[in-house]
């Protein structure tokens, strides 16, 4: 029986500091929750001279993996360094030693997360991830363990919170996008690479974490259809406003007898739906199951303390597992063959913003095109109403498919009196 258990904790930014802090100022409870202490041992980092927040000897700090993974009093690894190949190439190398591991590393997980569950399995080790997806929201554990009865048929919600704070600050403080980044850089929510977040890379990685666990399929990141943040066009968010609507870049897979579809995009989302009022870098996620119905999972998506709250919760069930000795008893094998719908097969609602020449028939003749392709209309507005030289048509479509809205927005492109298709979004229920 272990008397205490040493981390090797890999990485000690805006989440490795929070895990050190939160191991250090709950180690009474955490020691009562398992018998025993649990200890950083090594930390790993790339610049040994960086000033440090959390009092930690300094000679525990390396920047040679070796010295961590090498330990063999160090049980379990927490890798939060980040990034792919480094990261993945410490995790494998941490599993084939027999250490468990505890990642918040959404891409390595979304790219790999089958193939090194696997390995874990092999080498009776635990791999755990629930900082991955939702920063301090536990989703993961509810899809895997609360939920793991119920069929999962739908997901839904905001995954990334940086965005979501960028949207946030330009539509209620008026910030610039420049501004609002910057502020979600400084407070650590975006990724080292905050086209990332912007992008909708880092929402799409989570989706295939969720949708692969909700669904027990190997969805990957090429079947994530991904629209980002630049879709988001000037004056889209007073337009939506204007309308009843509130612009978010959110993720959704669904399931059904036909297939899987999951995507990232910016979608609108009326006023008075919830999603629409998760502001900040606040995430939240409706899990609908064909028995339990419908839940929302809501909380703080990134940031220092949240995210590692999620990391030291995996720190505290591989250690249960370890004074158990049932480490790597993890379920991953997808039970499903994977089938991904064509976009005949996606239905959604439409907002298009089309600028056009404000000509006589103009309107006619873009109406016509929607009807053309067997799309009906349930908005038709013109903006600025008075007599312009251009004019922003706004059409917001019923149920059509995602070919039928392509391939409206491609006729429209070629249509001489329309100026651009300045953007488009899905509609998520009714404003
Ligand atoms: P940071 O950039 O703040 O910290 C990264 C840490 O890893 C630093 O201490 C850095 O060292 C160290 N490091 C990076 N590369 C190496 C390397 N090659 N060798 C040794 N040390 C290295 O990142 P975060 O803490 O924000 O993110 C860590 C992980 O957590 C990422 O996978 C991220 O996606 C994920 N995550 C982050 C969230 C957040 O809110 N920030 C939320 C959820 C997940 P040094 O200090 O010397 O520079
Ligand atoms: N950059 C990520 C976000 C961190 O903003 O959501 C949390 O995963």
């Amino acid at each position: 029986m272990k008397n205490e258990i040493n981390i090797g904790l890999l990485g000690f930014g805006v989440v490795g500091g929070g895990v050190a802090k939160i191991l250090q100022d709950h180690q009474e409870d955490l020691c009562h929750k398992l018998g025993v202490p649990v200890k950083i041992k090594r930390v790993l980092v790339k610049d040994l001279t960086k000033k440090r927040d959390v009092a930690l000897a300094p000679e525990i700090f390396t920047s040679e993996l070796d010295d961590v993974l090498e330990d063999p009093s160090i049980d379990l690894i927490v890798e939060v360094i980040g990034g792919t190949r480094e990261a993945k190439d410490a995790i494998e190398r941490s599993l084939r030693a027999g250490k468990g591991v505890v990642t918040a590393n959404k891409d390595v997980m979304a790219e790999s997360g089958l193939e090194l569950l696997k390995l874990a399995d092999e080498n009776k080790c635990d791999l755990f991830f629930e900082a991955s997806v939702g920063g301090g929201i536990p989703l993961i554990r509810t899809l895997e363990d609360g939920l793991a009865s119920d069929r999962i048929s739908a997901l839904t919600g905001i995954v990334n919170g940086t965005t979501n704070f960028i949207l946030t600050k330009m539509k209620h403080e008026n910030k610039s996008y420049e501004d609002a980044l910057a502020e979600a850089t400084e407070l650590g929510f975006a990724e080292a690479d905050p086209s990332a977040d912007v992008d909708g890379i880092d929402a799409a990685r989570k989706m295939v974490i969720l949708a692969s666990l909700a669904f027990s399929t190997d969805v990957n990141l090429d079947d994530v259809y991904v629209r980002g943040m630049k879709e988001i066009k000037d004056g889209d968010l007073e337009l939506a406003e204007r309308f009843g609507y509130t612009v978010k870049l959110a993720g959704s897979a669904k399931k059904d007898e036909e297939g899987i579809e999951v995507a990232v995009e910016p979608v609108l989302f009326p006023n008075s739906h919830p999603l629409a009022s998760v502001n900040n870098e606040f995430n939240a996620v409706y899990v609908y199951g064909d028995a339990v119905g419908e839940t929302m999972f809501y909380g703080p998506g990134a940031g220092s303390l949240p995210t590692a709250t999620s990391v030291t919760g995996d720190i505290v069930a591989a250690c249960r597992n370890l004074m158990l000795g049932v480490n790597g008893s993890r379920l991953h094998a997808p039970q499903h063959k994977k089938k991904v719908k064509d976009d005949s097969q996606k239905f959604a609602r439409y907002f298009h913003r089309i600028l056009v020449k404000d000509e006589v028939g103009v309107l006619t003749k873009l109406t016509a095109i929607y009807s053309a392709h067997g799309a009906s209309l349930a908005t038709v507005v013109q903006q600025p109403e008075e007599n312009v030289a251009e004019a922003d048509l706004i059409f917001i479509t019923h149920q059509i498919s995602r070919q039928q809205h392509l391939d409206i927005m491609n006729e429209l492109k070629e249509t001489p009196e329309v100026i651009g298709v300045q953007s488009h979004y899905r509609v998520e229920g009714e404003a």
